[in-house]
Formats: C-alpha cells, structure tokens, sequence
C-alpha cells in the first residue's frame, strides 16, 4: 500500500486549507460537467477525500462510490451530511476493485499526481478501465508541469506566498518528480505531497494501453479551450 500522506493532521485541516477549491464556484462547473457524462449511470471517485465534489454530485441524483487510501480523510466525509451514505473502499485506487459498472469514473484536483511511478499511473487508468461500462468515461483535472517557468538548475516553484501560507513546488526533473510544500505560519504545520507529473500526451498513451481514447481536452470545467497557456487541463477519454 503507498505510503498515506493525508493522514489525521492533513484532513482536520484539509477543507478549510482548501477553501478555495471548496468555492461554488470552483465546485459547481465540475460537478454540471461531471452529472452530464455520468448520465443515468453511477460514478466512481477515485481519492474522494472529504466529499468536496462527490457529496453535491450525489445532490445532484448520481450515485457515486469512491476510493481513498486515507482513513482520516474519509472520516470527515462520513461526519457530513449524506457522508455515510457514499460507498467507499478503503486502499490504493491504482489497484483497489469496488463491485459495480460506472458510466464515469473522475479522479480531480492533480490526485493522479500522487501515484509516485509511471506504472502506478498506468496501473491505474487500466483499473479504471475495468470498471467502466462500454463508452463509459474516465476525467482527469490535473496541472501542467511548469517547466516553462523554471530556470535551469533552479528545482523550486513558489506557488503562493500569502500571511497564512507558504507553498512550493520542489521539481526533480530528470525523475518527473514533484513535492509539493505547504507550510502555514499561523499553525506552525508543514505538510509536504510528494508525487509524478504528467504530460497530457503521456496520459493520452497511458488511457490507450487501456483500451480508451481521448474524446475531450479543456482547460477549465467551464470547457475553455485548452491551448499553449493553459495551465491545467480536463481530460476526458472514453472506453
Ligand atoms: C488532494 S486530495 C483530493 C480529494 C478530493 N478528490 C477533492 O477533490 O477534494 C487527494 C485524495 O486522494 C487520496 N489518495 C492519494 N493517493 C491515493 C492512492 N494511491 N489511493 C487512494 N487514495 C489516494 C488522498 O488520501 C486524498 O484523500
């Protein structure tokens, strides 16, 4: 099992160090984006935390299982409400089978990123595969890795430096290595998130060794166009 870097410490803190992602606005064109592909089907969250996206899709009348490696964060999601209702297996979702078909499984906010190794990601694009009913769809929110602003010899990013939080990015490119450092002075708490960067080619191969091809590519939820700029991408393949 893959070490859990979102342990008790982590997930008593997560939603509110996360309040940005929690915006309505940030939420609710994933979850518009989201309902349309599941259709009349079931969804599969791959990492589903506390329940930021799954709980209002649920709302929305899609039933959604998840995965999660994180007891802790789990439990935050079982202490909402409607939080004890959602199906969760407990383990790796790279590897880690639930019971059921899904017209969409979703895998949000760089979690793919958390698999450390090329064929851990692999790995798990062909589990998803396994779960997903004919013409079902897989979606990936992730970041490009910001290459394009890291001088050579340089391995640090600062990606926000604001009174409450300190956050850096240590690359290793040669590994596609990311840590993600968060430190936040009030608290005194310093967490770090060590994973993989992808390409979206790379990703487009790993969904074709698993039986999938690239049927959208966006920038945001709201389906602006993914371009040269962009600085993530929604991708979405279908089996
Ligand atoms: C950044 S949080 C995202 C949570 C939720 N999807 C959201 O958008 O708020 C990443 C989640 O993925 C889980 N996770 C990371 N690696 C995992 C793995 N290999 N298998 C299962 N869960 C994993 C973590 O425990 C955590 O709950």
């Amino acid at each position: 099992m893959p070490e859990d870097h979102f342990g008790e410490r982590v997930a008593a803190r997560y939603d509110e160090s996360s309040a940005d992602m929690f915006d309505p606005a940030v939420v609710e064109p994933a979850v518009d984006f989201l309902a349309e592909l599941a259709g009349d089907g079931a969804a599969l969250e791959l990492g589903i935390g506390t329940g930021r996206i799954a709980l209002p899709l649920v709302q929305r009348g899609v039933p959604v299982h998840g995965i999660d490696l994180s007891e802790a964060m789990v439990a935050k999601l079982r202490a909402k409400p409607g939080g004890d209702e959602i199906p969760v297996a407990i383990g790796d979702f790279a590897t880690t089978r639930v019971d059921g078909a899904f017209s969409l499984a979703y895998l949000v906010f760089n979690t793919i990123m958390n698999l450390r190794v090329q064929e851990a990601q692999v790995t798990c694009f062909q589990n998803v595969a396994a779960h997903l009913e004919p013409r079902g769809v897989f979606v990936v929110e992730v970041m490009l890795p910001e290459l394009q602003r890291l001088p050579r010899g340089e391995t640090f990013l600062a990606f926000d430096v604001s009174p409450d939080h300190l956050g850096f990015d240590e690359y290793d490119v040669a590994n596609q290595g990311l840590i993600s450092h968060h430190y936040y002075p009030r608290e005194g708490e310093y967490s770090t998130f060590p994973g993989r960067y992808l390409w979206p080619s790379e990703l487009d191969l790993m969904a074709r060794l698993a039986g999938m091809t690239l049927r959208e590519r966006w920038a945001d939820w709201n389906r602006e166009p993914f371009t040269s700029e962009s600085v993530k991408h929604i991708s979405v393949w279908a089996k």
